[in-house]
């Protein structure tokens, strides 16, 4: 089979993860006799370097009509001033808005040969952690209303968080979904103590228990989830939430798998389309040394052949290369630890592919 993938490499390290990745597809593809068209795209800096905006029409338009969008990172100090009324970030939510995404599945899981860069203790982490956050990602705060605004000569500002039933609903549904498909269990986090939208979002997501009898659903307010996650991380299996408590709570939770560097995502709307890109930024302290972590990226490629191309296969192999190379003791400097062999995007990149071929 053709598939056409949309490739937005973006700024700092994303070409540098990105090309590793392309490579792993290209290999995939020769293995399994698929052919991978990639149509490279500006968005971020690097589009408002060359185009004066974030997220050119045309990248927007090409990215509608692909099979799937790789994206590498997005952002940087260059474009940083928070007065800016064009930013990178804008790219990013441009087309998760414009493509209609609105799930946003981040699996966080602690491999077992990366124990050691978790900052947790081993008795925390006991065998192992294996989370996936289902995180609503084209409502609430990020696409609210917002603005600026003078009181009594007083300036402020504000950003409203909104949700609907449909919004809760429709991503409830794929956490429910996801928990059925694993250990049927699922947190729903928000702060409904305080908000009327997490109270909203609480009754839809228990109207929606009633259709997974099976599913076993708790409900936790978001200051108590942070802590909860540092403290006793096993109790979580499926975590479903708003997109801000998503985006904040999906770092936290990346970081106790050892490295953000590691941690893959998808976002999907409804029909097979879906955006696929490492949960890490752009990290221009590090760009262009040829030091980066590619393998988020490499293992956002897997989610794409499973969740985009439904192939399963192709995207195991992918994952088990991930961990024989891990196994082997091979570590970009994000996940090094005392005893393993130091290596480059390029080398870890090679490494993951000679295990696909093998
Ligand atoms: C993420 C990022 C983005 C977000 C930023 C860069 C807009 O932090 O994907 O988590 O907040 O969604
Ligand atoms: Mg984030």
């Amino acid at each position: 089979m053709n598939y056409k993938i949309a490739v937005i490499a973006g700024d700092g390290i994303g070409p540098e993860v990105v090309e590793e990745t392309v490579n792993i597809l290209n290999c995939v593809g020769d293995k399994f006799n698929h052919k991978f068209e990639y149509e490279y795209l500006l968005a971020g800096g690097c589009a408002i370097d060359e185009k004066g905006i974030p997220l050119p029409e045309e990248t927007l338009e090409a990215c509608k009509k692909a099979d799937a969008v790789l994206l590498g990172a997005v952002g940087g100090p260059k474009w940083d001033n928070p007065d800016a009324k064009i930013r990178p970030e804008q790219a990013l939510l441009g087309l998760r808005g414009g493509l209609g995404l609105f799930c946003n599945l981040r699996p966080a899981l602690l491999y077992a040969p990366l124990k050691e860069a978790s900052p947790l203790k081993d008795s925390i982490i006991g065998d192992g952690i294996d989370i996936c956050v289902v995180r609503e990602l084209t409502g609430g705060i990020y696409f609210g209303e917002r603005g600026r605004e003078e009181i009594n000569g007083v300036k402020g500002a504000y950003d409203t968080e909104r949700y609907n039933e449909n919004e809760v609903r429709r991503i409830g549904k794929i956490a429910f979904e996801t928990a059925m498909k694993r250990n049927k269990k699922l947190t729903s986090i928000d702060k409904a103590n305080i908000l009327e939208s997490s109270r909203l979002w609480r009754k839809v997501i228990d109207e929606l228990a009633k259709e997974y009898p099976e599913v076993e659903v708790n409900h936790m307010y978001v200051d108590n989830a942070a802590m909860q996650l540092v403290r006793n991380p096993k109790q979580f299996d499926v975590i479903v939430t708003s997109n801000m408590f998503g985006d904040i709570l999906s770092d936290e939770a990346s970081m106790i798998t050892g490295s953000i560097g590691m941690l893959p995502s998808a976002s999907l709307g409804e029909g097979k389309k879906g955006m696929y890109e490492p949960i890490h930024g752009s990290a221009p302290d590090i760009a262009g040394q040829g030091i980066a972590n590619p393998l988020a990226t490499i293992l956002s490629a897997a989610m794409m052949l499973r969740y985009s191309f439904d192939l399963e296969e192709e995207a195991k192999a992918i994952e088990k290369a991930v961990v024989s190379v891990l196994e082997e003791g091979y570590r970009t400097a994000d996940i090094m630890s005392e005893g393993n062999k130091l290596v480059g995007t390029k080398e870890i990149g090679k490494l993951v592919l000679e295990k696909i071929l093998s």
